[in-house]
């Protein structure tokens, strides 16, 4: 099994990743940490036990990270999410603990604990933590084996600016300090995660299961989709941060090549754009591995036949 600690802020994209990823016996989920970023700290660690318990696993360890971006102010998404960040299902109130030491420090410790390049990092939300654990502890930086992140867009642009995509934008000093690190980095931007469509057929499959898990991720689905499906005009809308497990578990099928990928932080109108060099056309390292397209019904019927399961 493939030891991962997933790094969220649920969000119900990131609700469902979650379930896969529980759900899948290749991953053993070491623990999650929580980010301030689509709501407020105190929410996103409370989602994050939620979906643990959905999921039957109350036994996971649950840490709050930051509370706020390095730099910035922080910037919600209620009005993608819902006030709670986990709009739709009726989910009880967790009773499982949330972890005292800090997420970052878990982090940390963790990595110097175990061999060099064992731990693979899933991101689905701002990188302020794994950027903290990074200025605390640079030591840990070859302890990680890889960054699997869903973050940025190139072709496709942004969906929070012109120019960004949300979980950079939130924390575009973070993710430069990570995309500078060296560390191996699978990039899942939104030019591969426009392609995870929700759609009618996709949504019913998963709801005829009839489960506890998959009736409350169809639930998520019909919450979630509306904003996108209303802005974009899509049947159905993204489900960007499952795409970070699924590429764990079957890379097949996904396609993308290694890029190299520069954060803007300086200037205010491009803040958090992800400049991928797609052709080429520098010289500058190509510090990460940037995903463009998915089997999208592969997809569908991994994560449908995962989730059944819980
Ligand atoms: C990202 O932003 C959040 O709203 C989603 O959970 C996802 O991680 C998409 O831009
Ligand atoms: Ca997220």
């Amino acid at each position: 099994t493939r030891p991962i600690i997933i790094d969220t802020d649920p969000g119900q994209d990131d609700a469902i990743a979650i379930l896969l990823a529980l759900a899948s016996p290749e991953l053993d989920v070491l623990g999650i940490t929580a980010v301030a970023g689509n709501v407020p700290l105190e929410l996103t660690e409370k989602n994050v036990r939620k979906i643990c318990e959905l999921a039957g696993k109350p036994e996971t360890r649950v840490f709050a990270g930051a509370s706020r971006p390095l730099v910035r102010k922080l910037v919600t998404a209620e009005y993608v999410h819902g006030k709670t960040g986990l709009d739709g299902p009726d989910l009880p109130e967790p009773t499982m603990p949330l972890q005292e030491k800090d997420g970052v420090d878990f982090i940390i410790e963790t990595l110097r604990e175990r061999p060099a390049g064992e731990i693979t990092l899933c991101t689905l939300g701002p990188l302020t933590n794994i950027a903290l654990a990074l200025i605390r502890a640079p030591d840990i930086a070859p302890k990680i084996g890889r960054i699997v992140m869903m973050g940025g867009g190139f072709f496709e642009g942004g969906n929070t600016t012109p120019a960004a995509e949300f979980n950079i934008f939130v924390d575009p000093h973070a993710a430069k300090t990570v995309f500078t690190s060296g560390i191996p980095i699978t990039m899942i931007p939104l030019d591969c995660t426009h392609k995870a469509l929700t759609t009618r057929d996709r949504v019913a499959a998963m709801r005829s299961h009839g489960t506890r898990v998959t009736t409350a991720a169809a639930e998520l689905i019909d919450f979630f989709e509306r904003y996108d499906e209303d802005k974009y005009g899509t049947d159905g809308g993204p489900l960007h941060d499952p795409c970070v497990i699924a590429w764990l578990l079957r890379p097949d099928l996904f396609s993308g090549r290694d890029c190299n990928v520069e954060i803007e932080t300086g200037s205010e109108l491009t803040m958090g754009m992800t400049v991928v060099d797609w052709w080429g056309v520098t010289n500058r390292s190509r510090n990460a591995h940037v995903i463009r397209d998915l089997d999208a019904d592969g997809f569908f019927c991994l994560l449908t036949e995962r989730i059944a399961t819980l």
